[in-house]
């Protein structure tokens, strides 16, 4: 476990923020991963919202060699099978059940479980997790919320997302045991439906400037 978390946090090379996404339409997926790695966010989160979702993990892994492509809103032991046979290279959930855990178990890939309340987060490192999301963070309490459990979960590193944007991220990335953000601010509709990956790799570029 420790090993798979060391393994994630190597393919994330302390980018500050993960672009989480939710691509409609196949053919964005190659320019749209393209443009991130652009601006400094190679690694993505291709969330499982979509018909299309599936494909384009696969088409970003065999297509963007600079990117890291994970996957999102895994909720089941097949999202997690599918989602690695499309070659995600991590695998992210909102949640975490003894079906993902199962799944995960049994899988060289990095798996990033989600977390909100103390009694998950205690489940979670009694599963021997001690890196997790942290979702929906500003409607479960924000930057505060999550600064409260630096002091009782010492060991435990978490990566918010859910209402963060480049208004707040700093508030969340100043913390001790935020390792990075996630969030879709980075990659807006408007912007995916018009093709316009300049103004998504300027996106990029100013989230991948925000330190820790
Ligand atoms: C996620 O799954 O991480 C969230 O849906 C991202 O939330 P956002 O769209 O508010 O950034």
């Amino acid at each position: 476990m420790r090993d798979k978390t060391e393994t994630l946090l190597a393919m994330l090379k302390g980018q500050p923020v993960i672009p989480v996404l939710k691509i409609e339409r196949i053919a964005d997926a190659v320019p749209l991963a393209r443009a991130l790695a652009r601006g400094g966010l190679p690694a993505i989160e291709i969330t499982l919202r979509t018909a299309d979702a599936l494909d384009a993990v696969r088409l970003v892994a065999a297509e963007v060699p600079e990117a890291v492509v994970g996957a999102g809103t895994i909720l089941s032991a097949k999202d997690f099978q599918e989602a690695t046979d499309a070659g995600a290279k991590f695998i992210v959930s909102p949640g975490m059940t003894q079906e993902l855990l199962d799944a995960a178990a049994s899988s060289p890939v990095p798996f990033l479980p989600g977390a909100i309340t103390p009694s998950e987060i205690m489940g979670a490192r009694e599963e021997g997790y001690s890196l997790l999301k942290f979702f929906p963070a500003e409607q479960a309490g924000g930057a505060a919320f999550l600064k409260s459990l630096a002091s009782p979960f010492a060991g435990m590193r978490f990566c918010p997302t859910g209402g963060i944007s480049a208004k707040n991220a700093a508030d969340y990335l100043s913390l001790p045991n935020v390792v990075c953000v996630g969030g879709s601010w980075v990659a807006p509709d408007d912007a995916l439906q018009a093709g316009d990956w300049d103004r998504i790799e300027a996106l990029a570029r100013e989230a991948s400037g925000l330190r820790r």
